[in-house]
C-alpha cells in the first residue's frame, strides 16, 4: 500500500477549488465571491447576496428585481408537504426542515436533473421554501393554521411576518436580513462538506440538502448559538461569569460561541452580530444578555494567545432571543439562511465532479480466528 497521511476531522486538507468563499483563518477575513462580508453586511441583502453566491455576479438592479419577484413566487409550499409537516409537528424544527425538504422533492419537476439550469432553478426554489417550511410547522405546532406567505415582503421581513402574523418593524427585519447574509456561504463547513459528499456520488440537489440539514444540527455546528442562548440564561449576571466559565473550564467543556476550525483571529462575521445584538438590546430595553455576553469575551481574552476568539453564534443567540425567537428555531434560521452556500457548494461539486471518498486507517486486530456461535 502506498503512504498515506492520517488528518483526523480533515483539519488541513484542502478539499478542492472553489470561487464562491475566501477564508483567510489567521487574518479573519471572509469574501464572497470576492467581496468583502464586511460590504456585504453593511450594504447588500440577503437576497442580493444570494444572487451574488448563486450567479457569480452582483445583479443589476432589474435583475435583482426579477430575482425577488421569482423567491416570493417559490413561498408557497404544496398542500401535500404541509400534510407532512402536521403529521410530524411534534419532531424538532430541523428533523422538520429535512424531512420538509425529502417531501419536496417529490413535487419538484427537476428532482433528477442535474444540471446547472436546473440545480440553480432548483436552488432558488428551496431557498423560497425554506422559510416557509419552519413558519409553518411553528405556527401548526401551536395549533395554528399556517399562513400564506405576503408578496410585499422581504425574504427576511416575510419569515417573521409567517411567524406570528405581525408585520415586523424595520429594526427587527434588518437583524434577520443580515443574520442570514452572514450565514450565507462558508467554504467547506461541515454541513457544506456533507452536501459535497452526497452530490459527489451524483446524487440530486435535494438529496444533498438533507444530507446537509442533518449535519447542521449538532452542536458544534449549527446548534451553537442556542447553547450559547442556554449560557447567558445560565449565568444570569455579567459578574457571575468568570467563576462560571472557570467551572466549564475546568471540567474540560468548551465554551460555546468560542473557537473555530478556520479562524484563529475574530471570526469576521462576529463584529456585524455582536452590533445587533447591543442596539436591539438597547432598543428592547434587554441589555443584560449583551452585558453578559460582553463581560464573557471579556473574559475569555487570556485564550486570544491561543486562537480561540467568539465566533459568529456568539451574539446571534442573543439577537434571536431578542426578537423572541424560540430557541428551538435557532439552528432552522441558520440553516434559512445558508441553503445558498450549499447549493453553489452543490453546484461547484457537479460542475468538476469527482467521487468524495477518504480512507480510514484500520487499528483493530487482523488474522482473527471465525469461532461457529455455539463455540463462543
Ligand atoms: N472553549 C474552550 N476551549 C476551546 C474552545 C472553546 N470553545 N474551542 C477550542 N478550544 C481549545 C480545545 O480545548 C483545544 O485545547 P487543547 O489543545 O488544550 O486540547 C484547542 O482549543 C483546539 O480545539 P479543537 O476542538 O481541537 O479545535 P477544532 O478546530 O477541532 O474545534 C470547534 C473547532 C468549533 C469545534 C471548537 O472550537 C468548539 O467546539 N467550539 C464551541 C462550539 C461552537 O461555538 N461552534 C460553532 C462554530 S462556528
Amino acid at each position: 500500500m502506498s503512504e498515506t497521511t492520517l488528518a483526523r476531522g480533515l483539519k488541513d486538507i484542502v478539499l478542492d477549488t472553489t470561487e464562491s468563499s475566501y477564508i483567510d483563518g489567521e487574518a479573519g477575513i471572509l469574501l464572497y465571491r470576492g467581496y468583502s462580508i464586511h460590504d456585504l453586511a453593511e450594504h447588500s441583502t440577503f437576497e442580493e447576496t444570494t444572487y451574488l453566491l448563486l450567479h457569480g455576479e452582483l445583479p443589476k438592479r432589474q435583475e435583482l428585481a426579477d430575482f425577488s419577484k421569482r423567491l416570493v413566487g417559490f413561498r408557497t409550499l404544496p398542500d401535500e408537504v404541509l400534510g407532512v409537516i402536521k403529521l410530524i409537528q411534534s419532531a424538532h424544527p430541523m428533523d422538520v426542515l429535512r424531512t420538509a425538504v425529502s417531501a419536496l422533492a417529490a413535487f419538484d419537476s427537476d428532482v433528477a436533473d442535474n444540471s446547472r439550469e436546473a440545480t440553480i432553478r432548483k436552488s432558488e426554489r428551496l431557498t423560497a421554501q425554506f422559510p416557509s417550511i419552519v413558519a409553518a410547522h411553528h405556527r401548526i405546532r401551536q395549533g395554528l393554521v399556517a399562513l400564506a406567505p405576503r408578496a410585499d415582503l422581504g425574504h427576511a421581513a416575510n419569515f417573521l411576518y409567517m411567524l406570528d402574523g405581525k408585520e415586523p418593524d424595520a429594526e427587527a427585519s434588518a437583524a434577520i436580513d443580515l443574520d442570514f447574509l452572514l450565514h450565507a456561504e462558508h467554504g467547506a463547513n461541515a454541513s457544506a462538506f456533507a452536501a459535497r459528499v452526497t452530490a459527489s456520488t451524483l446524487a440530486d440537489l435535494h438529496a444533498s440538502i438533507v444530507t446537509a440539514i442533518g449535519t447542521l444540527k449538532g452542536p458544534l455546528h449549527g446548534g451553537a448559538a442556542e447553547a450559547v442562548q442556554k449560557m447567558t440564561s445560565e449565568i444570569g449576571d455579567p459578574s457571575r461569569a468568570a467563576a462560571y466559565l472557570k467551572e466549564k473550564i475546568s471540567q474540560g467543556e468548551k465554551i460555546m460561541g468560542f473557537g473555530h476550525r478556520v479562524y484563529k483571529a475574530e471570526d469576521p462575521r462576529a463584529r456585524h452580530m455582536r452590533g445587533k445584538s447591543k442596539d436591539l438590546g438597547a432598543k428592547t430595553g434587554h441589555e443584560e444578555w449583551y452585558q453578559i455576553l460582553e463581560q464573557v469575551e471579556k473574559d475569555m481574552s487570556p485564550y486570544q494567545s491561543r486562537g480561540i476568539f467568539v465566533n459568529v453564534d456568539f451574539y446571534a443567540g442573543s439577537v434571536y432571543a431578542l426578537l423572541d425567537l424560540p430557541e428551538d428555531l435557532f439552528v432552522p434560521i441558520f440553516a434559512i439562511g445558508r441553503i445558498p452556500g450549499w447549493c453553489i457548494e452543490i453546484l461547484e461539486q457537479f460542475d468538476n465532479n469527482m467521487l468524495i471518498r477518504p480512507l480510514l486507517q484500520y487499528t483493530g486486530p487482523m488474522n482473527q480466528e471465525y469461532v461457529p456461535i455455539d463455540k463462543r
